[in-house]
This record gives C-alpha cells, sequence and structure tokens, in this order.
C-alpha cells in the first residue's frame, strides 16, 4: 500500500492521516485546511527528519505507537502470550473510509493480533471520537495489559488543565505546565470518580475561556482508567486515555475482542468556551436520549436533606403539598423507603417497601404527588448489599470480593457482584416489581462506594462489574423506555459520555452550598450542558459545610442547572416559601434559554470573581450570572467582559437579581439602577462594570437585544 493522506473535516477542523504499510498516524489535527491544497505533495516534500544518532529511519508516533517500530513512548498496545508476542508490529491491511469516519484495519500475524483503529469526526459539533479494538487470531490465549487511545498535541500545547476532587468538592481544576516527562491520571476506584474525572484540556500556555489554542479530551468510561500525557525527549508531545486494567483482568482467547472506551476530543483555535460548546452539542446531539425529546426538565423536590431516613408517609404528605404550592414538578424520595432502611449500616438489597413506615405502600404517596399535578421518582442504589440486609444473609457469596480476604466496607456497605447472573437477576427483578407497580417516572440511581478487590471467576473484575452494570441500567430501560434516570454516585461520583447514554441528569455533588456549587458546576460545565446538572436549593445551613447563605444566592446559583429543592419545605415559613416559589418561577422562565442555549464562561480578571451565562443561538437573548467568591481585594470591581454577544446588536441589560447588600457601593453604575441599551460589541470588548459585591454573592443578568 502507498502512502496516502486521509482528510476528515467540518467546517472548522481538519484531521489529516497519513496511511501506508504500517499503522496510520495524524499529521495534522487543527483548525480548518484549506481544501484546494495539494496534501500529498506537500506532506511528501516536507516530512519530519531522521535525526542522527538515534534509531536509523522515522519513527512514527502512529494511532497506536509500537516500540517494535523503535518509538520509546508508552506502547498503544501491551499484552503478552505467557511471555511471548509481547512486542507486536501490525501492518495496515484495509481502510474503511466513509464519509466523517474512517477504520483501520491491521494485523500482526505472527503475535496472531488483529487491531481496528476507528475515528469519526462529528460534523455538527466537531468531535472527534477515537476506539481502537484488539481480536486474539491465534488458538492460545492473550493477556492484554493495555489498551488506549493515542493521539499526538502540537508542540506548543504546554499547558494543561486537570479535573480533581473528593466527595462534596467534585470538578475542581487546576493547571500545570509540562516541557518534560509526562503526567499520568490513574482512576483505580471503580467507578469514574470524584477524584479523576477523566477529561483534561491541553493547549497553548495561558489558553484562557476565550483565547489560545486547546484541544479537550474525555473518556467515556465508569470504571478505572488513565490520562496519560507525554512530553518526549524528541520534542513531540502525545496524549493517551484508556481503561485502566489490573493484572489478568483481560484474557482474550481464541477469536474474543476487546474494545476501549471512545475517547472524546475537540480542537479550539480560541478558548475554552469553544470546548464545551462542541462538547455540550455532541451530548446534545449524540449522547442523551430522553424519553420524550420536547419535555421540559420538571423542577426536582428531593427528600434527602429534608428528612433523610425519617419516612412518615402522613409528613411525607405535608412536604408533597408544601412542593405544589412552591412550582415543585417532580417529587423524590430518597433513600429510607425501604425495608429495615433507618440508618445507613442497614438493608441495602432489599427493595422492599418498608411496611413499618409504609403501612399502606407507597401508594396513597404517589396519588397525592400525581393529584398535586407531579410526577414521582424513587431513589435505588442497585449496585450495593449491605452486610445487615435479609440479602446478605440468604447470598453472602453475591458480594464483590476476593475469595479468603477481607472486603473492606465503605459506608458499611459492600458491593453486590451482578457478574453472577442469580444476582443481576435478583436486582432487576425487583426493580422491575417495583416500576411495574408503581408510577414511577424517575430513578435516582445511586452508587456510594468504590470496588476494592472485585474479583470475579478467581479473576480481576472491575471491567466486568461496569460492564454488567451498564447492562442492567440497558435491562431496566428495555422494560420501562420512559422512566427518566439520575446518575448519582455520593453526588458526581459517576458522570462520564458512556453512562449519560443511558441516564438523563446527573447529581453534580452532595454539596449545596452555593459558594462550592458556584465552583463545581462551573467545573461541570466544561463537558456537560445545564439541562442535565442537577442543582438543589438547599437549606440556609449547609449540611455539608455548615456555611449559611442567603436564599438569594442560593436560588441564583442553582438557577443554572436542571433546578431543584433539597430541603423539607413543609417546615419552611411562609416569607422562605415565597422565595423559593420565585427562584422556581424565574427558573421556569428562563428554563427553555438555560437549556437550549450556548454556554459561556467570562474570564474575570479578580481570582475571587467568575461570570458565566447561556445565550439564545441567534444571539437575541442572553442571560449572565456574576459571582463574588470571596472577599475582594479591590475596592473597585473589574468589568465584566461579555463573550459570544453579537457585535452587531444592541442589548437592553437589565439586572434581575442580586444576592449582595449594597455595603460596598455609594453609587452605582446606572445601568444597575435601570435597565440600558448597550452595544454588544462595547460588552464584550469594554465590558459591562461591576461593583464589588459581599463575598459569596452574585447578580443575574439579563441581555436582550433591540
Ligand atoms: C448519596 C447521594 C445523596 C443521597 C444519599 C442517600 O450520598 O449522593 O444524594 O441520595 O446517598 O443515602
Amino acid at each position: 500500500m502507498t502512502q496516502s493522506l486521509i482528510h476528515l473535516s467540518t467546517a472548522s477542523v481538519s484531521l489529516l492521516i497519513r496511511a501506508g504499510k504500517r499503522l496510520p498516524e495524524v499529521v495534522y489535527w487543527g483548525k480548518k485546511l484549506p481544501e484546494n491544497q495539494d496534501y500529498d505533495r506537500f506532506f511528501s516534500a516536507n516530512h519530519r527528519s531522521v535525526p542522527q544518532a538515534r534509531i536509523d529511519t522515522d519513527t512514527a508516533l502512529s494511532l497506536c505507537p509500537e516500540h517494535a517500530r523503535g518509538l520509546f513512548t508508552a506502547p498503544g498496545l501491551e499484552g503478552s502470550r505467557s511471555g511471548n508476542c509481547w512486542s507486536p508490529e501490525f501492518t495496515l491491511e484495509d481502510v474503511l473510509e466513509q464519509p466523517g469516519s474512517v477504520s483501520f484495519s491491521c494485523r500482526d500475524p505472527d503475535a496472531g493480533l488483529k487491531l481496528i483503529i476507528n475515528l469519526t469526526l462529528n460534523q455538527t459539533s466537531h468531535i472527534l471520537e477515537t476506539q481502537l479494538q484488539v481480536t486474539n487470531e491465534a488458538a492460545s490465549p492473550y493477556q492484554l495489559q493495555k489498551l488506549t487511545n493515542t493521539l499526538p498535541l502540537p508542540a506548543d500545547a504546554r499547558e494543561l488543565m486537570y479535573f480533581h476532587g473528593r466527595w462534596t468538592h467534585e470538578f475542581q481544576t487546576d493547571r500545570i505546565l509540562l516541557d518534560r516527562g509526562g503526567y499520568a491520571i490513574e482512576n483505580r476506584r471503580g467507578r469514574t470518580s470524584h477524584e479523576h474525572f477523566p477529561g483534561i484540556m491541553i493547549g497553548q500556555p495561558g489558553f484562557s475561556e476565550t483565547s489560545g489554542e486547546v484541544y479537550g479530551f474525555h473518556l467515556g468510561w465508569s470504571g478505572n482508567h488513565r490520562l496519560h500525557t507525554e512530553a518526549m525527549s524528541d520534542g513531540r508531545r502525545y496524549i493517551q486515555a484508556g481503561e485502566l486494567l489490573m493484572p489478568g483482568e483481560i484474557i482474550l482467547e481464541a477469536g474474543e475482542s476487546y474494545s476501549t472506551p471512545t475517547l472524546f476530543s475537540c480542537y479550539s483555535e480560541k478558548g475554552l468556551n469553544v470546548i464545551s460548546k462542541q462538547f455540550h452539542r455532541h451530548v446534545r446531539n449524540q449522547i442523551i436520549q430522553f424519553p420524550q425529546a420536547k419535555k421540559v426538565r420538571p423542577v426536582h423536590l428531593n427528600t434527602w436533606e429534608g428528612i433523610y431516613f425519617d419516612h412518615d408517609p402522613d409528613y411525607i404528605l405535608k412536604m408533597v403539598r408544601a412542593s405544589a404550592e412552591i412550582g415543585i414538578e417532580r417529587f423524590i424520595i430518597d433513600d429510607g423507603w425501604f425495608s429495615g432502611r433507618n440508618d445507613d449500616t442497614t438493608a441495602l438489597g432489599d427493595w422492599y417497601i418498608d411496611s413499618r413506615k409504609y403501612p399502606r405502600g407507597l401508594q396513597p404517596v404517589i396519588d397525592c404527588v400525581k393529584e398535586q399535578g407531579m410526577e414521582f421518582g424513587l431513589w435505588f442504589e442497585p449496585e450495593m448489599i449491605s452486610p445487615k440486609s435479609a440479602l446478605y444473609r440468604n447470598h453472602p457469596q453475591w458480594m464483590l470480593h476476593t475469595e479468603g480476604y477481607e472486603q473492606v466496607k465503605v459506608r458499611n456497605q459492600y458491593v453486590l457482584n451482578l457478574q453472577i447472573p442469580e444476582a443481576f437477576d435478583y436486582v432487576l427483578g425487583r426493580m422491575d416489581e417495583m416500576l411495574s407497580t408503581y408510577d414511577i417516572s424517575y430513578i435516582k440511581w445511586d452508587m456510594n462506594r468504590e470496588l476494592v478487590q472485585a474479583t470475579h471467576n478467581h479473576k480481576a473484575a472491575f471491567h466486568g462489574q461496569v460492564n454488567a452494570y451498564y447492562r442492567l441500567v440497558d435491562a431496566i430501560r428495555d422494560k420501562h423506555p420512559m422512566v427518566e434516570i439520575e446518575t448519582c454516585s455520593g453526588g458526581g461520583g459517576r458522570v462520564d459520555y458512556e453512562i449519560l447514554k443511558r441516564t438523563h441528569r446527573f447529581w453534580a455533588s452532595d454539596c449545596n452550598d452555593a459558594l462550592e456549587r458556584q465552583l463545581i458546576q462551573r467545573g461541570a460545565s466544561y463537558f456537560f450542558p445545564l439541562e442535565i446538572t442537577g442543582a438543589h436549593i438547599g437549606a440556609r445551613l449547609c449540611h455539608t459545610t455548615g456555611r449559611q447563605h442567603n436564599l438569594a444566592f442560593r436560588g441564583i446559583t442553582a438557577l443554572f442547572g436542571h433546578m431543584g429543592v433539597e430541603l423539607d419545605p413543609a417546615c419552611a415559613s411562609e416569607e422562605e416559601k415565597a422565595a423559593f416559589a420565585n427562584y422556581i418561577a424565574l427558573h421556569k422562565s428562563l428554563r427553555e434559554l438555560l437549556h437550549t442555549g450556548e454556554y459561556f464562561r467570562c474570564d474575570t480578571v479578580h481570582k475571587e470573581t467568575q461570570g458565566c451565562g447561556v445565550i439564545r443561538q441567534d444571539k437575541s437573548e442572553a442571560i449572565v450570572m456574576y459571582c463574588q467568591l470571596g472577599m475582594s481585594e479591590f475596592a473597585l470591581a473589574a468589568p465584566l467582559k461579555i463573550p459570544e454577544l453579537d457585535d452587531h446588536k444592541t442589548y437592553r441589560v437589565e439586572l434581575l437579581e442580586s444576592s449582595s447588600s449594597d455595603i460596598y457601593i455609594k453609587q452605582p453604575s446606572p445601568w444597575v439602577e435601570e435597565a440600558t441599551e448597550m452595544g454588544g460589541a462595547l460588552l464584550k470588548q469594554v465590558g459591562l462594570m461591576m461593583h464589588t459585591l459581599q463575598p459569596e454573592s452574585a447578580l443575574l443578568i439579563k441581555m436582550t437585544a433591540v
């Protein structure tokens, strides 16, 4: 096969892949190239030199780097047949090109391995999806250690923005410069995790929301993963993203295959806002499938922080009525409804209604919810088993563990081994019966612990457990296609594009502190659009941080997501209820814009402030939130430059809400007191004059084209 160049492109991005006898190599990925060029001539006269005192031939950084070719990167594929065939060398046999996608079929007959590399560049979202598959074509088993997606990065992509966190503190961001060696994020927690969200941004140093070339990556997988980026000693750079496999976890018998999770990647010429716009568009068009596409996202009331395990149906009826009064549209009973569940030490697995708490079952509550015009949702944690449960007493072997070792508990619970067909069928049967008996249109699907020593059939079984979990969600959706599912894992511990293909919302965090939420929701916004990001107004005294915030700050913050309320409305004062109702009504009035428009973040000069907004695609309307996170260093706030506005439009700028007192202002900028018309280009380039707010407060500003 002669060398040829394959060009995948969209209106803004080009990807050029060189394919010859060897594994294909990306020779360009970035801003759209002009169409009318002779790429073949250009690249054949203009390829890398072979440096002195190294391998005598050119070493391509291919889509699956091979040690056998003398490339000293981390290989794309690692494994062996009991030590043999550990360093394969593939030959490209076939290229299948289709509009927007290409598939390379490669083989090493000596190693008995076939490798397929798939790339698809989405025309609308500009997201590049990559995935690799290896097949064992020989008779002996092949022990796979690693198969990962590899993409090259330009030499100036030197700055990394990565995500980290913990329970109640998800989606935090940080940055480092990488000029030598590698940077790796390894997640061994068996779920997507709070700690190591599988996403990263890599770009020109100093890239911001609105400037700098930057590449965005997200691995769609809800288990162990490894993201690795390296600045090679020869000056080249690359990223690898794939599943992290435990020793012996994947053994391919003759004819068996393993596929990597999909890596979702994109390029922006101008900063992170373009990256998230592309990710959001992809989620909206390709990932999320709502049972009813046109339905608005109903405002939630979730009982957890309101009553915890203390379930009294008579009192819950009061909560239902109070919820309806403030405008709630979906009422969800959280943890505590099933047999013997009075605290977090018992009963996971016993998915029967607790007849002591609910002597007449759930029906009276559901009837009342329906009478009040709301939908009903219920919490499950299907993958778990409490040591104190009937399920555990009857089936101790259903716990996911390693024989002979003591399994650690997390939140007093074990994991149910869904790879045991009887365990899988049991939990599917229990959920199916609940969903068939009652009019339940929403599941809050929780998962409150990590996998430790996950072994099944004497082999490491993280991969198997994650796939069994996907099968369980799929089976529930097959039986109950109209039910919406929230993915929750102690808050935002399990959200990624693979689980979002099966679910419809994620619970961003168990932290309802509005200040923390500002940062958590901003971090999540790089990958996820607002309509799937669960954001609730919590109690005045936040249960997880002990901080207090006024209702306006809590309300404004929760507007920017799929809104809900996480408290007991039945014991709220009339004044509080009126305030909840006010923010719920405001959310409903802005919901269509928030949930279908384009999200953006503002670059702010002072580190203790942040701004974000949503603009309609035709740029006729935008809603902007400006937040003072901490005490301002300065008496004067900097103007807020609002990207994304139309240069040629004039906007009526109106302050809708403020959660701050005026203590720091003697005289505000005139627009604050009276709605004013201003040019889009000026708002973008000069900015809207802010004033210093009290720490932990926010402004809500509406801009309407006139
Ligand atoms: C997890 C969830 C919470 C709540 C509790 C119930 O922590 O994140 O929202 O559902 O479990 O036990």
